[in-house]
């Protein structure tokens, strides 16, 4: 059979997601493999015993992305693909693992068909890319690609107060190999759009051209904890207001702005957390996002603005921490347009498009052309154990991603 008409075997995809959602199983379907858990390490284990009865050469970096290599014809820079296998604690089964595992099915299809290319392949995963237990979001890639030291990435503390070194330690993939251990050709990440807008219209793939600032922060707010019932309400300093007008405040800012800009209060923890007392602290995150830069920095100017307003206004202190800062991205023309052409021929229905989320693909779009593929997500639902993708979507974007990778691993420049 002549290149050009192999398929994936979708089957043995899905029996791999099924697989793999196994790991970290949760009510509904979904999957809860945190950033470098005991059950992102048997996620790991199963991923990497995958690679290697592929026959790939497995390195574990410094910051425990593990990257599996297949030899080309020739030495040149690999085309990489991959995505992430740790998810967020009410995660679906498709998020990053079909990045991952649509990439291990590419080289099987290959092996099976006996398929060498010019240049090596490499599948890949980053650690921490979710950002719920370690922020920011994309660190492994992050420092992959240049734009976090690894000694700082190290020292990053998790949510439940753990050192992101010690825990790399502690689940064994502290690895050998040394940050950038490849520099690649190109990049290409297959991901579910985790979006609406494929399944409203009806379309099979999304060649991915943009992607979104993402602005996230921490603020800490510090009251003063008193009685429910005696206190009058000219006399509070109520941390739990202060969250509250917070959430509001983001909601207003993002109607006032348009519907590019988004924003949300996803964690607030209250302390003392009780029915009869007016709250003294409270801890919030503010993840804000939007594709044009301008427009990004004006929503953390105005939300500034408000913090320091609603400070005085309750009489409390309020403090942020960034937590992420990412510029919005552009990916590369080139392997956006090979993409394009790729669906085309194969007979898929696509459209160009904006990634809301972040992904490792941002990350490796500093140091080589990278670009996406996005396949349907059922109502546009993510992030949630109902995340779901058809089989037929991802039979297809399995296909896209076999032969946009095939054509970069025969190009001699
Ligand atoms: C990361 O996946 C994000 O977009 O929050
Ligand atoms: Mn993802
Ligand atoms: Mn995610």
């Amino acid at each position: 059979m002549s290149a050009g008409n192999l398929r994936i075997n979708a089957e043995r995809l899905q029996c791999r997601l099924q697989a793999l959602a196994d790991i970290g199983a949760i009510d509904g379907g979904g999957c809860c493999r945190l950033a470098l858990t005991d059950d992102d390490r048997r996620g790991r284990d199963q991923v990497v015993a995958w690679m290697r009865e592929l026959g790939l050469q497995v390195q574990v970096d410094a910051i425990g992305n593990v990257f599996g290599l297949r030899a080309g014809l020739r030495d040149l820079p690999p085309v990489m693909s991959g995505s992430h296998i740790d998810t967020v604690r009410t995660g679906g089964r498709f998020d990053g693992n079909l990045g991952v595992l649509g990439a291990l099915e590419v080289v099987q299809t290959l092996n099976d068909a006996g398929v060498q290319t010019e240049r090596p392949l490499v599948v890949a995963f980053f650690t921490n890319e979710e950002g719920a237990r370690f922020a920011p979001d994309m660190l492994g890639s992050l420092v992959y690609a240049g734009g976090l030291p690894l000694a700082q990435a190290l020292e990053v503390r998790a949510i439940d107060g753990a050192r992101l070194g010690d825990e790399l330690v502690r689940i064994g993939y502290a690895g050998a190999a040394p940050i950038g251990v490849y520099q690649p050709h190109a990049f290409v990440e297959l991901h579910v759009e985790q979006g609406p807008v494929l399944d409203a219209e009806g379309i099979t793939i999304g060649a991915v051209e943009d992607l979104q600032g993402i602005s996230w922060q921490e603020l800490s707010i510090t009251g003063q904890s008193n009685h429910a019932g005696t206190t009058p309400m000219r006399l509070r300093h109520d941390a739990g207001y202060a969250a509250a007008a917070v959430s509001h405040f983001v909601r207003g800012l993002t109607r006032d702005m348009g519907a590019g800009q988004v924003a949300t209060v996803g964690k607030i923890d209250l302390h003392p957390n009780l029915i009869n007392v007016i709250a003294a602290r409270a801890k919030l995150t503010v993840d804000l996002r939007n594709t044009d830069e301008a427009l990004l920095q004006q929503a953390e100017a105005r939300l500034a603005e408000f913090l320091e307003t609603l400070a005085r206004d309750e009489g409390v202190e309020i403090t942020s921490r960034r937590l992420a800062r990412f510029e919005p991205v552009c990916f590369d023309a080139a392997v956006v347009q090979q993409i394009e052409r790729v669906t085309q021929r194969l007979g898929y229905p696509q459209r160009r498009m904006t990634s809301g989320a972040g992904h490792d693909a941002q990350m490796l779009a500093r140091i080589c052309p990278s670009a996406m593929i996005f396949v349907p997500s059922t109502k546009g639902i993510s992030h949630n154990p109902a995340e779901h993708t058809a089989e037929a979507d991802i039979a297809a974007g399995g296909n896209v991603l076999l032969h946009t990778l095939l054509e970069l691993a025969q190009q001699e420049n």
